[in-house]
């Protein structure tokens, strides 16, 4: 393929597409820049300016980014949207960043799990399994900034009046998770788009996992006229259901055997919509019954077995704008629910209690997407 071709054909292409993508993976195998070769290792990046003339080099050499926004901690579902992303883009982002503007004053940032090491040690083995995929894109860069860096102006503020340069998404955000956690979307939305302004990528990759999040997303993106695509990724579970967290680790062994309810409780209901079923009270009723039921159950055990919970919502939301609907219609719905484990009570000796010694509330989050009617 000559130079000429394949610059105006990328040119003519749309920028989303198989066709695209092809083009720019042969373009790869041209490419004789030395910051974009194929061999290169795994680059963290700390600061603004090196990540953006890299990223520059690959937008010359016709390479597409996909940026995959975390906040470490990685896991099965973190890696199965870096898999996605490198399906797609020839180049993958990650970012690493616990962004303190999306936890309230009285959440677990300070907590939260930092697992830097090996974190990057999954992302280099994953890296590996990509080399070995015909095709696949490749994680090219870790981007791991400090708070300096990501707010450069005011410190970061989880007041809900704090100062600051901020994005709202309303009304989306103040509803569901919302509701419970007031700053936290706009801490989201906040550091997406710096991130999205940094790394400026063709495809930027969320987890289904945290469905309210992608749809404060793709609002965002959409009346920001931010240029690129969002995508979601299907939420990674573990064997019996539960959806993997990186807040999982706190959860210890009885409060994790428990904590499965929610995905039962989703399940119930989607069960019912398969069913046939289509007015809210008649496919909300089975998901209540389940977790009223484990709530009963949890209740009768002696302290010392019991795990208890308090459940937040369980929501049949419109897909777009997440308020309650009383009938699922063609467009489909959103089954969503969160509950909060309590603290461990009358722990044992030489008990599994989770990371923190089971002292603190870990709120789950799940839902099930029922989809449109093509
Ligand atoms: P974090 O919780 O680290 O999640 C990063 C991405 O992984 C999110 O898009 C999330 O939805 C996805 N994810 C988490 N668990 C998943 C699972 N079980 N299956 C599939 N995907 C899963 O979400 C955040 O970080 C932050 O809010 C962030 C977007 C990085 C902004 O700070």
């Amino acid at each position: 393929m000559s130079l000429a071709f394949s610059i105006s054909a990328a040119l003519r292409t749309p920028r989303r597409g198989i066709t695209y993508f092809a083009i720019a993976r042969s373009r790869q195998l041209f490419s004789t820049s030395k910051a974009v070769a194929d061999t290169s290792p795994l680059q963290v990046f700390h600061g603004v300016p090196p990540l953006r003339s890299f990223r520059r080099s690959l937008l010359f050499a016709n390479r597409t980014v996909g940026l995959v926004p975390t906040m470490g901690a990685l896991h099965d579902g973190h890696l199965s949207l870096v898999r996605q992303a490198a399906a797609e883009n020839t180049d993958v982002f990650v970012s690493i960043y616990v962004n303190p503007t999306q936890f309230g004053i009285n959440e677990d940032l300070t907590t939260y799990p930092k697992t830097w090491e090996s974190d990057v040690r999954m992302l280099n083995e994953l890296q590996k399994e990509l080399d070995s995929k015909p095709g696949s894109g490749k994680i090219s860069a870790i981007f791991a900034p400090s708070t300096n860096v990501m707010y450069p102006t005011l410190p970061p503020s989880s007041e809900i009046n704090g100062k600051g340069s901020f994005v709202t998404i309303t009304p989306v955000a103040e509803l569901l998770e919302g509701a419970s956690r007031p700053v936290f979307f706009r801490g989201v939305a906040t550091v997406c788009m710096k991130l999205f302004n940094i790394v400026e990528p063709e495809r930027v990759y969320f987890g289904q996992k945290d469905v309210q999040q992608t749809v404060v997303i793709k609002r965002m993106v959409k009346d920001f006229y931010i240029n690129t695509e969002v995508r979601i990724g299907p939420t990674r579970r573990e064997e019996d259901g539960l959806a993997m967290s990186s807040r999982n680790v706190y959860l210890g062994a009885r409060r994790r055997k428990v904590g499965v309810v929610l995905s039962r409780a989703l399940r119930a209901a989607a069960a019912q919509y398969a069913k046939g079923e289509r007015s809210r009270s008649g496919i909300l009723w089975p998901a209540n019954d389940v977790v009223n039921q484990e709530m009963l159950k949890q209740d009768d055990l002696p302290a010392e077995q019991r795990a208890r919970f308090e459940v937040d919502y369980i929501s049949l939301a419109d897909p777009d704008t997440l308020e309650e609907v009383e009938e699922i219609d063609e467009r489909g719905a959103i089954l969503s629910g969160a509950i909060k484990m309590l603290p461990l009570e009358a722990p044992q000796e030489g008990e599994d209690t989770g990371l923190g010694g089971g002292h603190g509330p870990v709120r789950l989050i799940d839902n099930i997407i029922i989809k449109p009617v093509s």
